[in-house]
């Protein structure tokens, strides 16, 4: 009995090791420790509380190859519960470390945490920021490089350098006033101005050597509008959005919604001089504009005159120019092989979600919501609940798959869906603001965009062939926005606005990707360091 038992333990271990090497394979570790605190910060000018990693705010950047492991240990020194999620790393069945609400419990004020992150099967430029409350609005965020690895080509050269762009919106509001707005029913006042790498006007140098290319990563982690990027003389080719490796379009501005981040190519053929580097907003009057300097190492001379006039409330370019990014078929993206030889357009759907924003009333209060269903947080984040089957936390079906069209309402909202499926996501605007959407876990084609109502005969005009794929896509005011998703991801997903006012105030709802085989190659086992709270506070995440 004792030897079967020992053989049993035994053969349990090894699926644990082999689980875990499928996981982590031998690709290298890379350790971080991160110190949240509070500290001064002054990007506007004014004195503000800023949340630091390290010290730094921004956040230091990431630098990864594909498939590298990230083992990111978190000290919160702030006075209060803290998470940091990963715009566009798909934690392959991890949910577990996603550290949004839904999977994770906060790290207490002096606790620590350690995410065991991997760039698996990624590339592409990324972000992360802090998911709780409104802290986003007080920095924390960061960039996330991840490279390709060695052998696997990348359809450009090498550039000289690599800048990472983190531009948004910023308040002078501190970020429990902006939460205390919003609680009390509110909508948020308009932004006091833009950031580029946390510094306002001329504040940040990113500098470069007259003939050489650089790549530039640009990221928009501002709380509520869309941002246009340009660098005053010179143009910018598209060759890289949220992991995939685009055509190589040039433009002369680019658009960059909420959520998003995308790289151009930018090659320092000018006369050796100091160029504006501008971010202005999107579709807002009035416009906010911030600038910050290319300087050409051999410059003598400062920034001058105006900086470039951009596009601004016009949305006719803006839906042209996303229609114009497409992906590179032939070139590779994580893999060896060409991008194009996965061809989503040739599979089948077996099911079409259509989610409508709104902006409800509930209570007396200003609310945003899917579907009519407000998202309100219950006691126990969701994945955990799961995991360990405690009833009551929230229902799966708590959000319909098509628009009700009845009055706004709140629920702990949960979508069901089968691993291994194929779907149609419509992201219905009837609004008459831009929205973004992000799905956790996952990069989704996006098939099509355009004006009016979505039916079933907007699919004659979707892109079948070569759009790109991403994790973030805008809706244009009264319009949708179409997109393809393979399920391939068990797990708990969150599903948002990346309008932070209407993701706090409940505009998201999370995605439960079940697969009923409960198999370690689909999803990993609960990690023994996970923090327990609410009603999942006295399981045991440990197996033996
Ligand atoms: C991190 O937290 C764990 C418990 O969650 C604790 O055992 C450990 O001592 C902490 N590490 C430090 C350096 O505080
Ligand atoms: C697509 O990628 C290939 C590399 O496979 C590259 O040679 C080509 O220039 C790219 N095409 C465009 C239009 O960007």
């Amino acid at each position: 009995m004792r030897g079967l038992r020992a053989l049993c333990f035994f053969f349990v271990v090894s699926l644990f090791l082999l689980a875990q090497n499928e996981v982590n394979g031998d690709s290298p570790y890379r350790f971080y420790t991160w110190i949240i605190t509070y500290g001064d910060i002054y990007p506007l000018g004014v004195k503000q509380q800023g949340i630091l990693i390290n010290g730094q705010f921004p956040g230091p950047n990431i630098d990864c190859i594909t498939n590298d492991n990230l083992i990111i240990s978190v000290y919160n020194y702030l006075n209060e519960p803290f998470l940091i999620s990963w715009n566009g790393l798909q934690h392959r069945g991890k949910s577990w470390q996603d550290g949004v609400y839904g999977t994770n419990c906060p790290i207490p004020p002096r606790k620590n945490f350690t995410y065991l992150l991997q760039a698996k099967d990624q590339i592409g430029s990324f972000f992360y920021f802090p998911s709780l409350a409104f802290q986003k609005a007080a920095g924390g965020f960061g960039g996330i490089k991840i490279y390709s690895r060695p052998r696997i080509p990348v359809p450009f050269p090498p550039p000289a350098g690599d800048h990472t762009v983190l531009a948004g919106d910023w308040f002078k509001r501190g970020h429990r006033g902006l939460k205390w707005i919003l609680d009390g029913g509110h909508n948020l006042p308009f932004p006091d101005g833009l950031l580029i790498n946390g510094r306002g006007w001329n504040g940040y140098t990113f500098a470069v050597d007259q003939g050489k290319t650089y790549r530039f990563r640009v990221s928009n982690v501002g709380i509520s509008t869309s941002i246009n990027f340009r660098i005053q003389g010179h143009t910018m080719k598209l060759v890289e959005v949220e992991g995939s490796h685009t055509l190589q379009n040039t433009y002369s501005s680019l658009d960059v919604h909420l959520g998003q981040s995308l790289s151009v190519l930018v090659i320092a053929d000018q006369p050796p001089k100091d160029y504006y580097v501008v971010v202005s907003s999107r579709f807002t009057s009035p416009v906010l504009t911030t600038t910050a300097i290319l300087h050409y190492r051999n410059s003598y001379t400062g920034v001058s005159g105006p900086p470039p006039g951009g596009p601004t409330i016009d949305i006719g370019s803006s839906l042209s120019q996303a229609r114009s990014i497409r992906w590179n078929l032939t070139a590779s993206g994580p893999r060896p092989n060409p991008q194009g030889s996965y061809h989503y357009g040739m599979i089948k759907t077996s099911r079409t979600i259509v989610l409508a924003n709104s902006a409800p009333y509930i209570n007396g209060k200003q609310r945003y919501a899917v579907n009519s269903v407000s998202f309100i947080p219950a006691d126990t984040p969701l994945k955990l609940a799961d995991y360990f089957k405690i009833g009551g936390v929230f229902n799966l079906g708590s959000i319909p798959d098509h628009p009700s069209y009845g009055n706004g309402y709140l629920a702990t909202s949960v979508m069901g869906a089968d691993f291994r499926a194929f779907v149609e996501i419509v992201f219905q605007n009837w609004e008459d603001s831009v929205q973004s959407w992000h799905i956790d876990g996952y990069s989704f084609f996006v098939v099509g965009m355009d004006g009016g109502q979505w039916t079933p005969a907007s699919r004659s005009r979707y892109n079948l062939r070569d759009t790109v794929a991403r994790c973030t896509t805008q809706v244009y005011p009264k319009s949708w926005t179409a997109i393809y998703m393979a399920l391939d991801n068990v797990g708990m997903w969150n599903i948002r606005s990346e309008n932070w006012a209407r993701q706090y105030l409940g505009q998201q709802f999370y995605l439960r990707v079940y697969s009923p085989a409960n198999s370690w190659r689909d999803e990993l086992p609960i990690p023994k360091n996970a923090l327990l709270c609410g009603r999942a506070s006295g399981h045991h995440t440990r197996l033996f």
